[in-house]
């Protein structure tokens, strides 16, 4: 079985390259270590890059999610994506840091590359703007979820952390109660990007940081239900969906099968398990707006809106 130690970093195709680097370096905080032409990469502090922006697309959309797996040989790889009926192959070269990847695609068209090597990034923490600790997870619309569920739990070895109903699915590859989301939609699309801030006054610091710059919340401050995290959202200069998030739910002990106990917690264990949406979405805060869950989302997942 494949295993995958972390998200590392995500690929978006955006309009105007130039605006988004300067709105994600100066607003968000990260670090802008290496421009190519129309690409350029923005990391938070260990690896080289978190966020890949390549520019000269019409409409702004995920292209990539690249993961850091354990010691493995490529040809190792390479045969265990080929049995499971998914082309891969070897990139060298294709970007900084990391020399060597596996490239696949998943089914809903979004390319997913391995490493196992990558060199560190030197640089600090920027302690601008939001100043994040790490992208935290990738939340996406799919035609088909449990295609995808599939895809990641029997392909990619992820392992279930939560659902609402049978139409959002939360995944862990780590002890973060989630690094990939998938939600039943009309079609496929990032629905939105996590950030994982340091605790509540991080939140709040973030907040503050975000009104300095006129950026309005579009949801939060609130404590979901599934993963227990507090998180804010907002949009991007090109409308992608950004949240900050703090405090989610851990899995230390994956031989315990429970994530770390909380005081806010419903369950006494709190096992992995299908939720009530309404109980989901929030343990406190309001519901999500319109805005946030209308677009691309399947009628069920729509009820989330209004709690139903
Ligand atoms: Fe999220």
């Amino acid at each position: 079985m494949l295993n995958v130690l972390k998200l590392g970093h995500a690929e978006f195709e955006v309009k105007d390259v130039d605006r988004m680097a300067e709105f994600y370096s100066s607003v968000i905080g990260l670090t802008e270590t290496g421009r190519d032409g129309q690409t350029v990469y923005l990391s938070t502090s260990v690896d080289h890059h978190s966020i890949v922006l390549r520019g000269g697309a019409s409409t702004p959309r995920l292209s990539k999610l690249a993961f850091q797996v354990g010691p493995a040989g490529e040809r190792e790889l390479i045969e265990h994506f080929e049995g499971n009926g998914f082309e891969a192959e070897v990139r060298t070269g294709s970007q900084p840091s990391i020399n060597k990847v596996v490239r696949t695609q998943n089914p809903d068209g979004v390319a997913i590359e391995l490493y196992s090597e990558f060199e560190p990034s030197t640089h600090r923490y920027s302690m601008r703007g939001v100043n994040p600790l790490k992208l935290s997870h990738v939340a996406s619309l799919t035609p088909d979820v449990n295609r995808i569920v599939k895809y990641y739990r029997e392909v990619m070895g992820f392992r279930f952390s939560d659902s609402m109903d049978d139409f959002f699915y939360f995944l862990r590859c780590g002890a973060d109660h989630h690094t990939i989301n998938l939600l039943s939609g009309d079609y496929a699309a990032v629905q939105h990007f996590a950030f994982e801030l340091a605790d509540v006054s991080h939140i709040s610091r973030a907040c503050d940081a975000l009104a300095r710059e006129k950026i309005e919340l579009l949801w939060g401050p609130l404590r979901h239900g599934c993963g227990h995290n507090m998180a804010i959202y907002h949009f991007d200069p090109e409308g992608l969906i950004i949240e900050h998030c703090a405090e989610l739910d851990r899995m230390s002990n994956e031989g315990l099968g429970y994530f770390d106990p909380r005081p806010y917690h419903e369950d006494n264990p709190q096992y992995p398990k299908a939720w009530n949406p309404r109980a989901a979405i929030a343990v406190w805060g309001r519901f999500p707006p319109p805005e946030l869950f209308n677009t691309g989302v399947s009628t069920a997942a729509r009820g989330m809106t209004h709690g139903d």
